[in-house]
């Protein structure tokens, strides 16, 4: 009896341990299962308590939504605005959080002087130097960087950019080797929208644009797929698998870079239902593709959404409403980190 008794409290002793060091919160479940799962966040989310308990909670890793955009954090040619970056970066470490950086080459929220670059050497010295710099000074702190971002039109054209203009064909090549270069152990990857669906003209293209870089040995490790979705249009799963399986020939990882799902305006509970659907989606995709290997989101409220400016008529995109409490999407996300 004395026996059965100590192996009964034994038992429950192991449970109870179990319970206190087992993983509680959705970071810590994402953790257990090696699941890169983040947000973008502003420069005044990582000084805001309410903010920081959400984000440690959530998230293990984070990527700045404006911060290191070159019109910001170098917004001329000799003045760089270091602090917010620097406390973000200060900020993941304490938190043992994943960064990642974004972006460096852009068309958009560029500083005036690069926008106004005419010359091939002058656009070459700028580049390299943003890279270096940056790249040099969170060396072993950023793990990971969209070095370009957005390079394609919709008919899978190179873009018309400052840097197309002014560099010409090579100046992807030119970029990820100076990524490399700063920071040999970071991840470089080249990121963009409307890429997902395999058969898309646009995604072809950024496939064969991939593979052509890869063939001629530009550094790249990785490729980003935004995933800027609404709700209307079900998640196309064949084509984005099929779209993966490829990268993964390649040898490269996809991260789905910039998750938020719009909808169309005035929110009803078919539209939250089919919003919830292409979120689960998604993260059933995550969870099941080997080289998928992150789910990162585009803001995580609804109150401080970048979609209503941008896409007028929608919007309930994240996983937080407008006060800031969590939806019924947060919580199917949720269940499927915490029960994979
Ligand atoms: C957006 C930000 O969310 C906004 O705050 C900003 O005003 C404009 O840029 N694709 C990208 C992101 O790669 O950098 C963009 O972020 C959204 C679309």
């Amino acid at each position: 009896m004395r026996a059965f008794y100590r192996s009964t409290m034994l038992c429950l002793m192991v449970v109870a341990l179990a319970g206190c060091f087992g993983p509680k919160t959705v970071r810590e479940f994402a953790d257990k299962n090696k699941l890169h799962y983040g947000v973008s966040v502003q420069a005044a989310d990582v000084l805001d308590p309410a903010a920081i308990a959400l984000i440690t909670e959530n998230f293990n890793i984070l990527v700045p939504e404006n911060t290191m955009k070159w019109g910001i954090i170098r917004p001329n040619r000799t003045f760089w605005n270091w602090s917010d970056m620097d406390n973000m970066v200060a900020f993941a470490k304490k938190n043992k959080m994943i960064m990642k950086g974004h972006t460096f080459v852009w068309h958009q929220q560029n500083a005036p002087f690069v926008n106004a670059l005419k010359t091939r050497e002058d656009a070459i010295a700028v580049l390299e130097e943003q890279i270096s710099v940056v790249m040099t000074r969170y060396k072993g702190k950023i793990a990971e960087y969209d070095v370009a971002n957005e390079v394609l039109e919709e008919d899978g054209s190179m873009r018309k950019t400052i840097w197309l203009k002014t560099i010409g064909d090579d100046y992807l090549d030119i970029a990820f080797k100076a990524a490399r270069k700063a920071d040999p152990k970071a991840k470089l990857i080249l990121n963009d929208f409307n890429n997902e669906n395999m058969g898309n003209p646009k995604a072809d293209a950024f496939y064969e644009l991939v593979k052509s870089l890869m063939q001629r040995n530009v550094p790249i490790d990785g490729v980003g797929f935004q995933m800027h979705l609404m709700g209307m249009y079900p998640v196309q799963e064949e084509d984005v698998r099929a779209n993966v399986a490829r990268f993964r020939e390649l040898g490269l990882t996809v991260s789905f870079s910039e998750i938020d799902v719009r909808v169309k305006l005035p929110m009803t509970p078919e539209r939250e239902e089919e919003q919830i659907a292409a979120y689960t989606k998604l993260m059933e995709i995550v969870q099941t593709e080997p080289n998928v290997d992150s789910f990162i989101m585009w803001g995580y409220t609804d109150k401080m959404s970048w979609i209503p400016q941008v896409f007028p008529g929608f919007g309930f995109a994240h996983l937080y409403d407008w006060d800031v409490k969590p939806k019924p999407v947060y919580e199917a996300i949720k269940k499927m980190i915490v029960e994979p």
